[in-house]
């Protein structure tokens, strides 16, 4: 792969991982890339490494323009291993080199690596580090999305590199956002935002509002995942504010599992009944589907309708597997409604209405249950319930 230059001797040095497929339990259908940067100036920096098993061709990338023992600093934005587990690698080489990061980056990489005999410089917001023409300033983002995370910014090419925000998950042969499939491009990037910052939506909302008090205008966004947002980094910064924000779209997704074909009968009325009604509908039996496209689909929708068989007095097991990882997620402002069908006691619309409720959100009650099939007149109840979610969206 070429030699790929965000601005006059800043290098991407990253490595593309094409066949990730799972992502601690996130479905990567279009695998990830691991971006690390290196600035050379008259000191030269490295920003995050990458995941283990990519360590020599970091290292090889970083030997097309320095030797690893010319390496002064080593930035690590954020702990977490697929940004970490070569740095010891790295180290072994880079003796000369100093890591710089926050105060818990430091602590986490002692707890992953253990005590090393690296040097290292403790930043915090607002400090600087010059390289010789060029600095790089350092701007904390505790729980974006985890304690230690941190974003650096090349002051005077005014490039950022937050390392996780504003990612996808997104294997190319392209490096910029102005090279890809624009569709595909904000696909993934919602994807990426549901599933991991989701539940920091206020605090994404405040660092994006800290940016221009400290004077950090970005030109490029280079995440430590995807593309570089060059031609428009305005357009994720903007995404990200509105989907903080709760934007929703006329849209709901019916997410259910089956055993034997009722409550799939009763997602179907309901499904056609929301559809009649001109509303975009999207469904998902939950067994083979994936977690990360269900709430990409999520993020935007105005209504969640979940559908489960009782077994064993409560709900489905993938059912329950969702409704733990979605409020999780905490998914702001949604109409959320349950049905489900059961053979003799029953026990899953109520199961589920609770764990809602539990997890704080609010649900149209009663849920909707039948016992064994449902009748034609009981499809008609399953009708009238995506009539009310329709009457609610359109309110
Ligand atoms: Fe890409 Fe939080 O790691």
């Amino acid at each position: 792969m070429n030699l790929v230059e965000l601005a006059e001797k800043v290098y991407w040095v990253g490595v593309v991982d094409w066949n990730l497929r799972d992502f601690h339990g996130y479905e990567t259908r279009r695998g990830t890339t691991y971006n690390a940067y290196l600035v050379v100036d008259a000191k030269t920096a490295l920003v995050d490494t990458v995941k283990y098993p990519f360590k020599t061709s970091l290292a090889d990338n970083i030997r097309r323009v320095t030797s690893l023992e010319n390496l002064d600093y080593v930035i690590v934005n954020h702990v977490e291993m697929d940004h970490s587990s070569s740095l010891s690698y790295i180290m072994q080489h880079a003796k000369n080199a100093t890591i710089v990061t926050s105060r818990r980056g430091k602590a986490g990489l002692v707890k992953y690596y253990g005590e090393n005999e690296w040097n290292f410089q403790i930043v915090k917001t607002g400090d600087e580090l010059s390289l010789g023409n060029r600095t790089l300033r350092f701007v904390e983002a505790p729980m974006l999305h985890w304690p230690d995370s941190m974003f650096t910014y090349l002051q005077e090419d005014k490039i950022l590199m937050p390392n996780d925000a504003f990612g996808q998950h997104l294997a190319t042969s392209q490096r910029f956002d102005d090279e890809v499939d624009q569709a595909v491009l904000m696909d993934e990037a919602a994807k990426y935002y549901a599933n991991i910052l989701m539940p920091f939506a206020s605090l994404i909302i405040r660092k994006i509002e800290e940016l221009p008090k400290l004077n950090i205008n970005p030109r490029i966004i280079a995440p430590s995942h995807g593309v570089i947002w060059r031609s428009h980094p305005s357009k994720i910064v903007n995404a990200y504010l509105e989907w903080s924000k709760g934007k929703t779209s006329n849209k709901a997704v019916i997410v259910y599992d089956t055993m034997w074909g009722s409550t799939q009968k009763m997602a179907m009325a309901i499904c056609d009944a929301i559809a009649e009604k001109g509303i975009e509908v999207h469904v998902y039996q939950m067994r083979r589907s994936d977690f990360a496209e269900i709430l990409k689909e999520i993020l935007e929708a105005k209504a969640v309708i979940v559908g489960s068989p009782t077994v064993n007095g409560s709900m489905f097991q993938t059912i329950s597997a969702f409704l733990r990882y979605v409020t999780g997620l905490k998914p702001k402002g949604k109409i959320w409604a349950v049905f489900g069908s059961y053979g003799w006691g029953g026990g899953a619309v109520r199961a589920m209405t609770e764990h809602l409720k539990t997890a704080g959100f609010e649900v149209l009650e009663p849920g909707l249950q039948v016992q064994y099939a449902p009748t034609l007149e009981e499809l008609g109840k399953c009708r009238e319930l995506g009539e009310k979610i329709v009457n609610q969206i359109q309110a």
